[in-house]
C-alpha cells in the first residue's frame, strides 16, 4: 500500500515509517515539525535504505493538506499528528482542540475527496479515564479527564460516525499504553524539548547527569511499592502493532479501537531500578507529592489486539532501557 504517516518526523511515527517500509509498504510522512525535526525523517530514511518523502504542511491548514492528497493517491492514512503535553492542553484547550480536532477534520476531509478511506489513528489510553478496574480491555467505559484526553476521544467518536454514515470507511483506533525505547540502531527515538514530563526521558536525563534526581509523583498507591504502575511498551513493537493495524483495516468496514500494551504493570521505582541496570548509573530520587490525574494501576488487556490483529509485544522492559539508553547517548 502508499500509506501517508501524519506526524512522521515524531518520536512514534518515525518508528511506524520503519516499519512500514519493512513490511514492504511505500511510505510518506507530513509533519509542520512544530515538535521534531527533519533528523528523525532522515533516520528513519537510513535504516531502511531509501529517502522517506517529507511534506513540510501543517494539519490546520486545510489547502496544504489538500496539496499532499492531489499531488499523490495514498491507500491509506496513520494519524499521529498531534499535541500530546496533558499539563500544556489544560493551560491551552483551545491550541489542543484547533490543533488535534481541527487538522484530523482537515485530514478526514482530503481523505474521502480523494478515496483514501482507510485510516489508523493514535489514540490513547488516557481515553479509560482513571479506570476502574485493570487490566483495562477495549469495552471498559470511556472518559477523558482533561483537554488532551477530550480531544483523543473526540477524534475517536468522529472517526467511528464517519464510518457507520459511510460503508466505505475503515478505521482503527489504536489505544497506545506508555511507550518507551527507541529503535535498536539509535537512528531514531525520543528526543524532548525541555525538560521532559514523562517518566522515561526524565529518568535518562537523570542518568546522563542533566538533572540532579528523579522526583517520584505519590508513594502513598494502593499498588505493591505505593508508587503508580503502567504498562510501557517498546517503540517498535507498538510500530508494528501499527503494520498489523493496516493491513487489518483493508479487509474491514467500520471503526474498530485495539489496546496496545504489553499486559504487564511496572512500578515507578520498578522503572526506575530497570533504568539503573541497563545504564549502570545510579538514579536518585525523592518521593513528591501526588500529580493530579493520575490513576493507581493502568495496564492493558491486550488478547483483542492479538486475537484480531495478530499481534503482541515480544520485547522485555530491559530492552525498552537499553535501546533508550543507546539512543539517549546518541547510538555510542
Ligand atoms: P511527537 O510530538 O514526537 O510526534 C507528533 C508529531 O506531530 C510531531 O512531529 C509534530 O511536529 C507533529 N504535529 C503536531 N501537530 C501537527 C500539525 N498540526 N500538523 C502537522 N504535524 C503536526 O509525539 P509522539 O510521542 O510521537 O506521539 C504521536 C501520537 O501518539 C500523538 O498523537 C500522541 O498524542 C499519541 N500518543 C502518544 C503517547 C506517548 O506517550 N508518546 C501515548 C499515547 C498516544
Ligand atoms: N512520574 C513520576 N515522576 C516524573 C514523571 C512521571 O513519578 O517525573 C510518574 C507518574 O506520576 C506516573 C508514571 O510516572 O505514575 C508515568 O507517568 P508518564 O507521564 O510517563 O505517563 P502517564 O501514564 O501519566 O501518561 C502517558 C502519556 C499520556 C497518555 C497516557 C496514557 O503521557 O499522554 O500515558 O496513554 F495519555
Amino acid at each position: 500500500m502508499n500509506i501517508l504517516v501524519t506526524g512522521g518526523a515524531g518520536y512514534i511515527g518515525s518508528h511506524v515509517i520503519v516499519e512500514l517500509a519493512r513490511a514492504g509498504h511505500r511510505v510518506a510522512a507530513i509533519d509542520n515539525l512544530c515538535n521534531s525535526t527533519r533528523a528523525s525523517i532522515e533516520g528513519a530514511g537510513k535504516i531502511i535504505g531509501a529517502r522517506v518523502e517529507l511534506h513540510e504542511a501543517d494539519l490546520r491548514d486545510a489547502a496544504a493538506v489538500e496539496r499532499v492528497f492531489a499531488a499523490e493517491k495514498f491507500d491509506a492514512v496513520v494519524h499521529l499528528a498531534g499535541l500530546k503535553a496533558v499539563g500544556e492542553s489544560v493551560e491551552k484547550p483551545l491550541l489542543y482542540y484547533d490543533n488535534n480536532v481541527g487538522g484530523a477534520i482537515n485530514l478526514l476531509n482530503s481523505m474521502e475527496r480523494h478515496g483514501a478511506r482507510r485510516l489508523v489513528f493514535s489514540s490513547s489510553a488516557t481515553v479509560y479515564g482513571i479506570p476502574k478496574a485493570v487490566p483495562v480491555a477495549e469495552g471498559a467505559p470511556l472518559s477523558a479527564i482533561n483537554p488532551y484526553g477530550r480531544t483523543k476521544l473526540m477524534q475517536e467518536k468522529m472517526f467511528g460516525d464517519i464510518a457507520a454514515a459511510n460503508k466505505g470507511w475503515s478505521v482503527i483506533n489504536l489505544r497506545y499504553f506508555n511507550p518507551v525505547g527507541a529503535h535498536p540502531s539509535g537512528m531514531i527515538g525520543e528526543n524532548p524539548r525541555g525538560v521532559p514530563n514523562n517518566l522515561a526521558p526524565y529518568i535518562l536525563k537523570v542518568a546522563s547527569g542533566e538533572l540532579a534526581e528523579l522526583g517520584v509523583f505519590g508513594n502513598d498507591y494502593p499498588t505493591r511499592d505505593g508508587t503508580c504502575v503502567r504498562d510501557y511498551i517498546h517503540v517498535v513493537d507498538l510500530a508494528r502493532g501499527h503494520v498489523a493495524a493496516i493491513e487489518k483495516a483493508a479487509s474491514m468496514g467500520g471503526c474498530r479501537a485495539y489496546n496496545l500494551g504489553t499486559g504487564r504493570g511496572y512500578s515507578v521505582l520498578e522503572m526506575a531500578r530497570a533504568f539503573e541496570e541497563a545504564t549502570g548509573r545510579k538514579i536518585p530520587y525523592s518521593i513528591k507529592p501526588r500529580r493530579a490525574g493520575d490513576a493507581a494501576e493502568m495496564y492493558a488487556d491486550p488478547s483483542l489486539a492479538r486475537a484480531e490483529l495478530g499481534w503482541s509485544a515480544a520485547l522485555e522492559l530491559a530492552d525498552m532501557c537499553r535501546d533508550a539508553w543507546n539512543f539517549a547517548r546518541g547510538g555510542k
